[in-house]
């Protein structure tokens, strides 16, 4: 794809034209938070942290940058006034929900908000990032968890919040979340979710050359197209 060029804050950078602007503006070295962006998983705009001007017949637009195509001679702004104080209150309702979370109160720092959060204080741990969801989704393609509950009860869980069934212990929720929300206990010969209630026996795995669950091995050969059996009749199926 050939590439488009973009004026940034009044320094010309060049983007692919498939890509959105995050993406071109961190490879250019724009220093942008974002918290509910990964390159392997579609964007979705919940933190908008990742906020830019653009400006289009004469009239900017505050717009997310995670899921924002880029065009050929746009014109972006990433550090105006107007973006520093829609962000700073982005961030102050974020501390609102997750006083706690030390991503959370490093982001306050970064953007100067200086004082407590004005809304009511509630005791979350989670940012509703939906990074784990997308990635059980798009990555692994089982949906183990996803958003449950509404409003200032929304939260990440499994389905009626019980034990799932289809969880495959991969771990990608725990890996993929920003703010360390997901617990994930890993024994030499068991994996744990306690927030989703399950519990996987591990095995050897030769080609990561560590003990995984079991499920998650068949799980992958079966997408992988691998035969039945591969992992007990190959070195993959060592204990
Ligand atoms: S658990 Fe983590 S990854 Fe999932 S929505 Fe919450 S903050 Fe985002
Ligand atoms: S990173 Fe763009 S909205 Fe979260």
């Amino acid at each position: 794809m050939p590439d488009v060029t973009i004026k940034v804050d009044g320094r010309e950078i060049t983007a692919k034209t498939e890509e959105t602007l995050l993406p071109a503006l961190l490879a250019a070295g724009f220093d942008i938070p974002h918290m509910c962006y990964n390159e392997e998983i579609k964007p979705y705009g919940a933190c908008r942290l990742c906020i830019v001007e653009v400006e289009a017949g004469g009239r900017r637009s505050v717009v997310s940058s995670c899921s924002y195509p880029v065009s050929d001679g746009m014109v972006v702004y990433t550090d105006t006034e107007r973006i520093k104080k829609h962000r700073r209150m982005i961030v102050e309702l974020l501390l609102a929900r997750c006083p706690d979370v030390k991503e959370v109160r490093d982001l306050a720092r970064d953007v100067g908000l200086e004082h407590e959060p004005r809304f009511a204080k509630r005791d979350k741990g989670c940012i509703l990032c939906g990074l784990c969801t997308r990635a059980c989704e798009q990555v692994v393609g089982v949906s183990a968890i996803s958003f449950v509950g509404r409003g200032p009860d929304k939260e990440v869980g499994t389905p009626f919040l019980d034990r799932s069934d289809v969880c495959i212990g991969c771990g990608s929720c725990y890996y993929v979340c920003p703010v360390n929300y997901v617990e994930m206990e890993d024994e030499e010969d068991v994996r744990r979710f306690p927030q989703w209630k399950v519990e996987f026996e591990k095995v050897w795995c030769e080609r990561l050359g560590r003990k995984v669950p079991k499920k998650m091995l068949e799980h992958f050969s079966k997408i992988a197209k691998i035969p039945e059996g591969w992992f007990e009749g190959s070195p993959a199926g060592k204990k």
